[in-house]
């Protein structure tokens, strides 16, 4: 949950505040079961969402106690009635914030987890009579990645946009800014899904996608060579999607039934992640070359990747000062700093969305 104050528009003078921030992650209780578990997410979600609430409304210096007249929200939460109580009591005490509008995620993701955010947002925003806009969760990885400590770097269009994340592995060009086209894009595996498959393969702790690239990270600088190599899947195809999957079946085959060594744990990593890199580099780079972008924006988890930051980085140096914008690493995974910062230019053109019409969408597309 995160509060914000914003004002300016796309190169004119945009800037903005964090006034609150509060972030609860769910990683630790879907580990043992290495992967999310929707109904668990839910469950989850409902338990932290008010508790959220009032901590970035505090830390905004916006909680102010007050006794109000207690709301019924069994009608607009009547299937999580545990969770209307929770939320009416909250409200009851408490004195509507000073804030213009409320921004929710409504997909692409998965839809119990979804239309728990939605809830809660129509309920807030019923109470509080606020509007309410929807958000598409990539839309607020591409901004947040070009935002700055309080404002937005200039870019240049056409932007390319690399998104890699837990569910989604794009090139998107932009002609300007909230316009999409997306250019390519995975034909399987996510490329953040292909890292966590072959973290489990390897025995670590669910999303092993970061764990796993610190093991490549450490047989690298070791020095030498990977002890394996894996295919770069559609590396010399004339298009700019990908697949995952046959890699992760590649390294599944390198793997024997024998209990594997640190020592060979590392090397897969590392060869894995250089596959990886070397696909997505030379991919993003033939985009950027073919539509003549001299900005690149790199959002999503997969962005907080130390290795494939440094080669990205190198190819843009290398191909002629072509522009990286990527996401500081903590704010590379989700965070309602990107949801805010889309929803605030989002309110800015009048797109808000009526209270009931408001709905989760698992597939929304940027494009
Ligand atoms: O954007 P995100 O937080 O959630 C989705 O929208 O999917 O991305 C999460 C993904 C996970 O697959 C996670 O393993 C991966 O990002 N990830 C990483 C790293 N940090 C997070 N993958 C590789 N290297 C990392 N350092
Ligand atoms: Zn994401």
């Amino acid at each position: 949950m995160c509060l914000i104050e914003a004002e300016g528009e796309f190169g004119k003078n945009f800037s903005y505040t964090v006034l609150g921030n509060a972030l609860y992650s769910q990683v630790e209780t879907h580990a043992p079961y290495g992967g999310v578990f929707p109904n668990l997410a839910k469950r989850e979600h409902e338990r932290n969402l008010v508790p959220l609430l009032s901590s970035a409304l505090s830390q905004g210096k916006a909680l102010h106690a007050e006794e109000n007249d207690a709301k019924n929200l069994s009608d607009m939460l009547n299937r999580e009635p545990e969770f209307a109580l929770e939320l009416a009591a909250f409200l009851s005490e408490h004195a509507r914030p000073d804030i213009d509008a409320i921004a929710v995620t409504v997909g692409p993701g998965l839809e119990p987890a979804l239309w728990v955010g939605i809830n809660f947002a129509r309920a807030l925003a019923s109470a509080w009579d606020l509007p309410l806009v929807p958000v598409n969760h990539m839309e607020g990885h591409i901004i947040l990645s070009a935002a700055t400590e309080n404002g937005l770097a200039p870019v240049e269009f056409p932007t390319l946009a690399l998104l890699i994340s837990g569910g989604h592995t794009e090139l998107v060009l932009m002609r300007e800014w909230l316009s999409y086209e997306k250019i390519g894009e995975t034909r399987d595996d996510a490329v953040g899904e292909a890292f966590d498959k072959v973290a489990r393969m390897l025995g670590l702790p669910y999303p092993g996608g970061a764990r796993l690239s610190a093991l490549a990270q450490a047989m690298r600088e070791k020095g030498g060579d990977p002890a394996f190599r894996f295919p770069r899947p559609m590396l010399n195809q004339n298009n700019f999607d990908f697949s995952f999957s046959g890699l992760k079946t590649e390294v599944r085959r390198s793997i024997s039934d024998t209990e594997l060594s640190n020592e060979e744990k590392g090397h897969i990593a590392w060869a894995f992640e250089e596959a990886v890199a070397d696909v997505l580099t030379q991919k993003t780079l033939g985009a950027l070359e073919q539509y003549g972008a001299r900005t690149l924006i790199v959002g999503g988890g997969v962005s907080a990747n130390t290795y494939i930051r440094e080669r990205l980085a190198r190819e843009c140096e290398e191909s002629g000062d072509v522009k990286l914008l990527v996401p500081p690493p903590e704010y590379a995974t989700d965070n309602a700093l990107m949801i805010a910062l889309a929803g605030y230019f989002r309110a800015r053109r009048g797109e808000f969305a009526k209270n009931e019409s408001l709905k989760a969408d698992g597939n929304l597309a940027l494009a």
